[in-house]
């Protein structure tokens, strides 16, 4: 056991330092990380932070704003640097900035590894949420459509699945990735594919859910579902999915009421 190291800074994160970045979220074992950071920078830069020890940089974390909810991603610390409390000093920053801008719940998918610390700083359990994949490759989703003219109707629908405004998350994906709508009378759901993920996923009803399970699939090899939502669990195991990993939906702060309508998230780091 090290000594807890009391002088660490915690600073924003540059976009020059995604290489190394993204060097320690592989060594730290988070793929969906690795592929998610360099998104979550873009969507929000100020919202992603990290330490360096000794020149070499030690531990990452990020926060994704959604209105009054906060969606904690990225969070590691380099093997040689762990139990010495620098997880906290970046969890405890996060939250100290999200605060100042009007957060009140944060959220997080925790792994085996990350629960002590965030039952440490007070977080509870929501539900179990699982990584899936399947053998194959991912046909090419230009084939997809594009659903950037349905942006107002997306972001009404997935504020009433989420009980949060995940707008920064959504313009950013709109612009750059293809996916499916389902409608009736107004749109009952979305979803998107987003380099071989299968998600965000939306839908009001299972009809929707999973007729945009079936049609993406095909252009999607991974995903991450929440396991209440049977449905969902079941249509992607029709498609050949099968569970990977399993990680916990956590929460520090007051419960958001949803309706179950979340079919695949958008990745563990964005929820
Ligand atoms: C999760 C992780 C970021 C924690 O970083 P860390 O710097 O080791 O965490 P800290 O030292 O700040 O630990 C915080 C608290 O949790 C406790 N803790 C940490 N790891 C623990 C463990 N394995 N068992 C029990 N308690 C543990 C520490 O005692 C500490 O409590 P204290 O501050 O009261 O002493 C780090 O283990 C990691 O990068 N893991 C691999 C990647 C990963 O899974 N990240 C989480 C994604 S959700």
């Amino acid at each position: 056991m090290h000594s807890a190291i009391s002088t660490v800074m915690v600073e924003p994160l540059d976009p020059s330092e995604l290489p190394e970045v993204i060097a320690l979220l592989e060594r730290a074992g988070l793929p969906g990380a690795v592929a998610g950071v360099a998104r979550y920078l873009r969507w929000q830069p100020d919202g992603a932070w990290r330490v360096r020890i000794d020149g070499a940089l030690a531990g990452t974390v990020t926060l994704l704003r959604y209105g009054h909810v906060g969606f904690v991603g990225c969070m590691a610390v380099d093997d040689a640097h762990r139990s010495r409390g620098v997880g906290r000093r970046l969890l405890e920053h996060a939250h100290a900035a999200g605060r100042r801008a009007g957060i009140t719940t944060f959220l997080l998918e925790a792994t085996a590894a990350g629960r002590p610390l965030y039952d440490k700083l007070g977080y509870v359990d929501e539900y179990e949420t699982w990584n899936v994949a399947r053998p194959g490759t991912a046909a090419d989703p230009s084939a997809l459509d594009d659903l950037s003219a349905d942006r107002g109707e997306i972001l009404a629908l997935d504020q009433r699945a989420t009980g949060s405004s995940r707008d920064v998350m959504i313009h950013g994906l709109l612009r750059e990735q293809r996916g499916a709508r389902a409608r009736g009378d107004t749109l009952t759901g979305y979803g998107l594919v987003v380099g071989g993920r299968l998600g965000p996923v939306v839908a009001r009803d299972p009809g929707a859910g999973r007729a945009l399970i079936d049609r993406l699939a095909p252009f999607a090899t991974f995903a991450s579902i929440p396991v209440p939502n049977e449905a969902a669990v079941a249509a992607f195991a029709a498609n050949g999915f099968a569970h990977v990993r399993s990680l916990r939906r956590m929460r520090l702060g007051p419960p958001i009421a949803t309706p179950g309508w979340l079919w695949a998230l958008a990745s563990p780091g964005a929820g």
